[in-house]
């Protein structure tokens, strides 16, 4: 990777939810591309692992634009049903990305696994490994966390995804009830962030 501080980037990812979230911890001076320009495609997510899915698509960006590009590959993981949906969070949505049927899916399939789980805690975090692609090959991936747990109701017009039933540990407000600044500053993107902000 360059020492060199970064003073322009690709955001390769196609989810607007996640744009602006990243757009808001990268400092105003930066450069910033991404696919409201550019119009690259998604590629195909084949791996198994956030980090896979992360690097594969900076990795693919980067290639495309010929620039330094950042990816996230992110999702969620509920203790209950072994941690899925996990690296397949967006696929859950459907091939139309519709988060009500992907939040149905979800207590579906915690109501399978136990008929009383509206009075247990139904323990969950959000994963975010972003990676940075440079041309030159080199790359650099964190992996960031927040423990939470599942709302047994969708709460709040926030956010995107699956926030509107993901209540962080030490709150009572779901990630779609709060603020978007106030959930920017303490969430698995955030928390990924912080170990890869040097770099700008
Ligand atoms: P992917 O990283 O493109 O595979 O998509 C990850 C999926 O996880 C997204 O489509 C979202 O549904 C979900 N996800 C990731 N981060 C968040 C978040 O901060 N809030 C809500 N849902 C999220």
């Amino acid at each position: 990777m360059s020492k060199k501080k970064i003073k322009e980037i690709f955001i390769g990812s196609n989810n607007k939810g996640k744009l602006k979230e990243i757009a808001d911890l990268l400092p105003k001076s930066l450069k910033l591309y991404s696919n409201l320009d550019f119009k690259i495609p998604s590629p195909i997510e084949t791996g198994t692992s956030f980090y896979e899915n992360s690097l594969l698509k900076a990795k693919y960006f980067s290639k495309k634009t010929k620039k330094i590009c950042m990816s996230d590959d992110s999702g969620i993981e509920i203790d209950v049903l072994n941690k899925k949906p996990g690296v397949y969070s967006a696929d859950w949505a459907g091939k139309k990305r519709n988060f009500n049927l992907a939040i149905k899916k979800v207590y579906r399939e915690i109501y399978k696994k136990d008929k009383n789980w509206k009075k247990k805690k139904i323990t969950a975090r959000f994963i975010c490994v972003l990676t940075i692609f440079w041309p030159n090959g080199k790359f650099v991936s964190k992996v960031g966390k927040i423990e939470g747990r599942i709302s047994n109701i969708k709460k709040g017009k926030n956010g995107f995804g699956y926030d509107p039933i993901f209540i962080p540990k030490g709150k009572r407000l779901t990630f779609g009830e709060l603020e978007p600044q106030k959930k920017y500053r303490i969430d698995h993107r955030f928390n990924a962030f912080k170990k890869i902000k040097k770099f700008f």
